[in-house]
């Protein structure tokens, strides 16, 4: 299942430079399954042709209120009533000021005004010069049209196409995919502030050596966005690892095991859940070297190798469960268990043994760096498994499991 089969994206173009930027959304969102119709407004035209839109969406485009083709001669009712949600991207200045009086007088803001409000959402994409974003006209019409139930996204920041810098470009494609997907899931952990644990930690041998593990982090940062697109503010801390940041999701880089355990003391305070994925090193070395550790000379078998000493690292998730706030059930903690057998029973065990009310097993080995896991729930009440899927869709179930355990906010 992709993210957005079954959707159907009615897309909007007003006129702005950022038109260029919607045909890469077009089909960013047909690959994730949508069905996409497209209404442009004559200004948009200017800047891209209903040509290059059709062939992307594979579907005949919308620009004029007087288009004869449907039978009722009403495409602005017709349209918006088959819409899961009516997205505008590129919203430009002046269409948000139309929308905002409820003119209508041409097809996309006529269907922007016609649709039925309470089942089919607006969801608009900003896209204009920055003196013009930050114009208070513009910032005062965001405001009215937010409260009047559009969903405004964020806009980006950088070079714009006038050749100034600043706030006010259209998201990227890719961005714009992430937060309509993201719009669609259930919010259940809204008003929750959720802690994640994420990637390998580096224990340094010396200033250019360190020991580590291949977690890929892949999983973490799922759960960080599945989090997010339910709803909650989320902090992700995470060990040295190359992925992107989930959109929404604060995200503080540590290294060692010592620095992600004083990343968790400053944030778990304002967390309602922890979940600890990261697979924290056990051990550090004992004396790191200042200088980079030089071979002996002796060379081949003869050479001995550096005398490392290992001392452990804290448990961070042992720790936070046994704080005041976990042990009172304001902070719920999950942790999870990577084995390489007998799961359930080595699952169950590690539960206990961290004092936490949800413990998610997975078998390590299997998963390791891959987009694809299966996962073994297990609380006081027993265990259930959640199978093989890709990590976005465990995440997003695990997040369902985790707010049906949660004492309403
Ligand atoms: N964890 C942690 N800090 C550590 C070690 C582990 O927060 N120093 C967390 C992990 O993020 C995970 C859980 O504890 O949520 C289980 O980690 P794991 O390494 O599997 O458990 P260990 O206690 O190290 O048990 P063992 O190595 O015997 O399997």
């Amino acid at each position: 299942m992709s993210d957005l089969s079954n959707k159907h994206i009615v897309l909007g173009l007003s006129g702005g430079i950022a038109c260029y930027k919607a045909a890469e959304l077009c089909r960013a969102l047909v690959k994730a399954g949508a069905t996409v119709q497209v209404v442009m407004t004559e200004a948009a035209a200017q800047f891209i042709t209903p040509v290059t839109m059709q062939a992307l969406s594979n579907r005949a485009v919308y620009v004029s209120q007087w288009d004869a083709r449907e039978p009722n001669n009403m495409a602005h009712i017709n349209l918006s009533r088959e819409a899961d949600a009516i997205l505008v991207a590129p919203a430009s200045a002046d269409f948000m000021a139309k929308l905002l009086h409820g003119r209508a007088d041409d097809l996309l803001s006529l269907m922007c005004l016609a649709r039925p409000v309470d089942r089919v959402p607006l969801i608009l994409a900003p896209a204009m010069n920055r003196e013009m974003w930050q114009h208070p006209a513009t910032q005062r019409n965001m405001a009215q049209l937010t409260a009047d139930g559009a969903h405004v996204l964020d806009v980006g920041q950088g070079e714009q196409a006038c050749g100034e810098t600043g706030d006010g470009r259209m998201l990227e494609p890719d961005e714009i995919l992430e937060d309509l997907i993201a719009f669609f899931q259930p919010k259940v952990l809204a008003g929750q502030h959720v802690l994640v644990t994420a990637g390998p930690t580096y224990e340094a041998i010396d200033p250019v050596r360190g020991i580590t593990n291949l977690s890929s982090g892949k999983m973490g940062f799922s759960i960080a966005r599945a989090a997010r697109e339910a709803g909650a503010v989320v902090t992700l801390v995470a060990g040295p690892v190359h992925l992107p940041t989930p959109r929404g999701v604060q995200r503080v880089d540590v290294r060692s095991a010592l620095d992600m355990q004083a990343a968790v003391a400053t944030h778990v305070n304002a967390a309602s859940v922890f979940v600890a994925t990261a697979a924290v090193a056990d051990w550090r070395v004992a004396d790191v070297a200042g200088q980079k550790i030089k071979k002996d000379g002796a060379g081949g078998s003869t050479s001995s190798g550096p005398q490392l000493n290992f001392v452990e690292n804290p448990d961070i998730l042992a720790g936070v469960a046994q704080s005041a706030r976990a042990q009172s059930g304001a902070l719920y903690c999950v942790g999870f268990a990577a084995e390489s057998h007998d799961l359930l029973q080595y699952a169950t065990a590690k539960r206990e043994r961290k004092g936490v009310p949800l413990l998610v097993g997975n078998i390590g080995p299997a998963t390791f760096g891959l987009d694809d896991n299966a996962l073994l729930l297990v609380d006081a009440h027993g265990a259930k498994e959640l199978p093989h899927a890709s990590k976005l869709t465990l995440a997003r179930q695990l997040v369902a499991e985790i707010a049906r355990r949660l004492t309403p906010v």
